[in-house]
């Protein structure tokens, strides 16, 4: 006697159980059952409360298309309290609600006065030295180096002398000036921080592209092309003198070479 399971528990697999009582499934309805009648009985049993239980659940779907605020969506809700003037003239409102003021996001707590973000001691005079959050060292160096020739360079050149391409083509009303010339070597580090935390004239500010870290790394580095760019041959180690010595010698060499060669 054959008894399609399906039948009663409206299962879509089409399991039906043989003479002897075991389950298989149509396909292979002629070859004998691998299980017992008991084992059969007991899949059933399985088999049932999985359908019970699947059929007493998740059925309502009014929980997710309920109505709710997507972000970046409009509202008809907030437009009331805030509202937002379309492109086209309407009044929508803001799904995304604006942070309140002042909110500072979890671990970001800084006092606002603190030298390493605003460049100024406690008497309002630009710094003279690195805040002591920011240790001089060569990583330092390389990073404001990289930071540097991304975002300063374009202008001011990778020399930091003003002929970067931007300068050179003439894009800008007033000239870019050199950041190596000598008078700017007595200004404080902190005036090259400032100026690209907060812009410069008809610069614009190169935060928050740049953060603090990176823009005291840059001005630290300012420091540097400004050694190089005015370095004098006294400044040379001995080692460095030596070498330049030999460079000489060489070009020397070379030259009377090429005298004797064209004579
Ligand atoms: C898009 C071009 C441009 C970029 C990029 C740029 N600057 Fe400038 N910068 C200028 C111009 C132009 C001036 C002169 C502004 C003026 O006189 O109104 C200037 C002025 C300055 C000054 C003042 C120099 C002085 O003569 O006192 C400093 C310092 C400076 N920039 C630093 C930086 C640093 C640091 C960066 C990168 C983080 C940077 N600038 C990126 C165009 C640029």
């Amino acid at each position: 006697m054959r008894r399609m399971i399906w039948q009663k528990t409206s299962l879509p697999i089409p399991l039906s159980v043989n003479r002897e009582g075991g389950l298989t499934s149509h396909a292979g309805a002629n070859r004998p059952s691998p299980f017992t009648r008991r084992e059969a009985g007991g899949m059933r049993f399985v088999l049932l409360l999985g359908v019970l239980c699947f059929s007493l659940t998740a059925c309502r779907t009014d929980m997710w298309v309920q109505q709710k605020v997507e972000a970046q969506d409009s509202s008809e809700f907030y437009a009331l309290v805030d509202p937002v003037r379309g492109f086209d003239g309407k009044i929508y409102g803001d799904g995304s609600r604006p942070m309140p003021p002042n909110t500072i996001a979890r671990g970001k707590l800084q006092d606002p006065n603190d030298p390493f973000l605003t460049g100024k001691d406690a008497q309002g005079n630009l710094l003279t030295k690195l805040p002591p959050q920011v240790k001089l060292s060569r990583e330092l160096l390389n990073h404001g180096q990289e930071k540097f020739n991304a975002f300063c360079a374009n202008c001011h050149g990778r020399a930091g002398d003003g002929k970067g391409m931007i300068a050179l083509r003439g894009q800008w009303p007033r000239p870019v000036p050199s950041l190596v010339r000598e008078q700017l070597l007595q200004q404080p580090i902190a005036y090259f921080f400032n100026s690209g935390k907060y812009g410069f004239g008809i610069m614009y500010p190169l935060y928050p592209q740049l953060n603090e870290e990176d823009l005291w790394a840059v001005a630290a580095y300012i420091r540097v092309l400004q050694l190089s760019q005015n370095a004098k041959i006294q400044d040379l180690s001995p080692e460095d003198l030596e070498k330049l010595a030999q460079a000489e010698m060489a070009r020397k060499q070379r030259q009377q070479n090429t005298i004797a060669q064209e004579n």
